[in-house]
């Protein structure tokens, strides 16, 4: 074998290596991001009410739980569906709409404007949005 050739099947070794390097490297990245994708949703609708010492989180057990579960995920009372709070119908709410759902309540829900402060609202809102939901910035 010639120098020259050596040479050059060392480097197409080495190009391989590199490549393969390369593949390991974007299957790894994929991977991970895909993981990363997937724990982030799985942790938005992980929320669990019941171990949260927030104030909203107090404030859902005492006004909101006897009708949309302890977890806000609906149930059935007198053969009626009260909805889930963090899937379905509520989550294509906007925060105009959670507000004045709550605020002003949409028979069977009552309203909720002389039980709690309009900061207490507010945070409500945020609490179905952002904790069971898991929507961004607001
Ligand atoms: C007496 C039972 C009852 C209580 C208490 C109650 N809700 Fe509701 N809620 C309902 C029912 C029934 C609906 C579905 C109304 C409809 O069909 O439009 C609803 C709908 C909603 C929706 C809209 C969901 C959707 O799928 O469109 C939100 C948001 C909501 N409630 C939040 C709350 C919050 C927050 C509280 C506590 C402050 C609360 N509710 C307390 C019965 C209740």
């Amino acid at each position: 074998m010639s120098l020259k050739s050596q040479v050059s099947s060392f480097k197409s070794k080495t190009d391989d290596r590199r490549l393969k390097t390369k593949i390991i490297a974007l299957i790894c990245f994929a991977a991970f991001a895909l993981f990363a994708c997937s724990s982030g949703k799985a942790k938005r609708n992980e929320f669990v009410i019941a171990e949260s010492k927030s104030y909203e989180a107090s404030l859902f057990r005492q006004n909101c739980a006897i009708c949309h579960g302890q977890e806000a995920n609906g149930k059935e009372m007198d053969g009626k569906l009260i909805p889930s709070l963090r899937y379905g119908a509520a989550a294509q709410k906007s925060e105009e709409e959670i507000y004045l759902q709550i605020k002003e309540g949409k028979l069977p829900m009552p309203s909720f404007k002389n039980q709690l402060t309009e900061e207490e609202i507010k945070r409500m809102v945020q609490f179905v949005r952002r904790d069971l939901q898991g929507k961004e910035g607001n």
